[in-house]
């Protein structure tokens, strides 16, 4: 699977697209809002730069693109007035995959424009912003020139099938039946899902550690895993429930089963421990920040109920969610014309499992800070 081409969120603005149904996605870059105010007030307490770089990894197309933008503006604006300081020139890049609907973005550039006029915090902010289309996997910025980057929701995606998942023609899948780790799959899809996890954040954390100033700073927020078994760990069940979507489409022959079995999505949701092993290996960034934050599966309920109150809705909005992000990766692989059906087969199968149990989404979140006098080569 070339993920580079094949990765990204449906476009648009229309009913099925991620901009339309990213709730879930915000509600997260909301919760980790604190965090982002401390690391952007201490890098420009630390650094006062005249010209601010920022880049936003991930960014895909739609409200959350603007809103991360709009609150550093908000967090700078409001502290240079409280210092009684000029703010500094902004510029923001906005960084995703080449697929992703640039288009939209800057067609909605012209409403930033009024809401951040409108807003005493922003009004006063220089600022200017860019397209950058490429991997957050390879370099993006010229050394030294960003002084915080951002990315929400980005990057438990790995950038490739993990090595050695993917049948090499002789048509053995090893992780037959599952399209991620699940209860059912041999030890070595879960090692080959770590290592690529573990090689692609080490990477990422090189090249990031050689773009940023001196003193720069990146808040990343990622889903992750907060249950101890690997083996049905939260992503582990949603797309345990997409793939039993899949598989009953198989029982009927509306799906093939050789191209079920070749699903294999570019995506690992790590633990805090895994996470964090990663940066202390590496040795680039003093970690300012962890935390694990947990939201439910259905935008609009904001309980801590242990049972959800009405399992179809939720499965329903929660399917319309997920389509949004998997329906060009899915239509790509299959075909558009099952793209219906599986999701309202989906939407019917998290409505079951939430009889259940109220699964949450983990999200984990983390303030990491440029050591100091050191020069990695990638
Ligand atoms: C779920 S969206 C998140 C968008 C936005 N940050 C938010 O929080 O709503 C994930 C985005 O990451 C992008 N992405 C995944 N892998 C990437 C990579 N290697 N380089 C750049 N962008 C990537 C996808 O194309 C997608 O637009």
């Amino acid at each position: 699977m070339k993920v580079e081409k094949l990765l990204h969120m449906a476009g648009g603005a229309g009913d099925s697209s991620y901009a339309a149904n990213s709730k879930i996605q915000e509600k997260a870059i909301l919760k980790v809002k604190p965090i982002l105010e401390e690391a952007i007030v201490e890098m420009h307490k630390n650094l006062h730069p005249k010209k601010m770089v920022v880049g936003d990894l991930g960014c895909s197309s739609g409200p959350n693109t603007f809103l991360v933008l709009t609150e550093v503006m908000k967090i700078i604006g409001k502290q240079c007035r409280q210092l009684v300081l000029q703010p500094p020139e902004m510029q923001f890049f906005l960084n995703d995959l080449p697929g992703n609907d640039f288009n939209n973005i800057f067609q909605l550039l012209s409403s930033l424009k009024e809401s951040v006029r409108a807003d005493k915090n922003t009004s006063s902010v220089p600022h200017f912003v860019a397209g950058l289309p490429g991997s957050f996997y390879g370099r993006l910025f010229p050394s030294q020139s960003v002084h915080f980057f951002h990315s929400s929701n980005s990057l438990h995606w790995i950038s490739q099938v993990p090595e050695g998942l993917e049948s090499n023609g002789n048509c053995v899948h090893l992780n037959k039946g599952n399209i991620y780790i699940g209860k059912t799959s041999p030890p070595l899809v879960v090692k080959f899902y770590q290592d690529q996890f573990r090689r692609d954040f080490s990477l990422f954390l090189k090249l990031r550690f050689n773009e940023l100033v001196p003193g720069g700073q990146m808040v990343l927020a990622f889903s992750g895993r907060k249950k101890r078994d690997i083996y049905n760990g939260e992503l582990s069940i949603i797309w345990g429930l997409l793939s039993e979507s899949l598989n009953s489409m198989v029982l009927e022959g509306l799906v093939k089963e050789e191209t079920f079995d070749s699903f294999n999505p570019p995506f690992y949701a790590p633990s805090m421990e895994e996470t964090k092993a990663v940066v202390d290996e590496q040795g680039l960034f003093e970690i300012r920040d962890i935390q694990m934050f947990e939201s439910n599966w259905d935008p609009y309920d904001d309980s801590d109920e242990h049972i959800v109150s009405d399992n179809i809705k939720t499965g329903v909005n929660y399917a319309r969610c997920i389509r949004s992000v998997l329906e060009p990766m899915i239509a790509s692989h299959f075909g558009a014309a099952i793209v219906d059906e599986l999701f309202s087969r989906f939407a019917m199968n998290v409505a079951n499992h939430l009889l259940k149990e109220n699964t949450k989404l983990p999200i984990l979140a983390l303030r990491l800070k440029k050591k100091e006098q050191m020069f990695t080569k990638v």
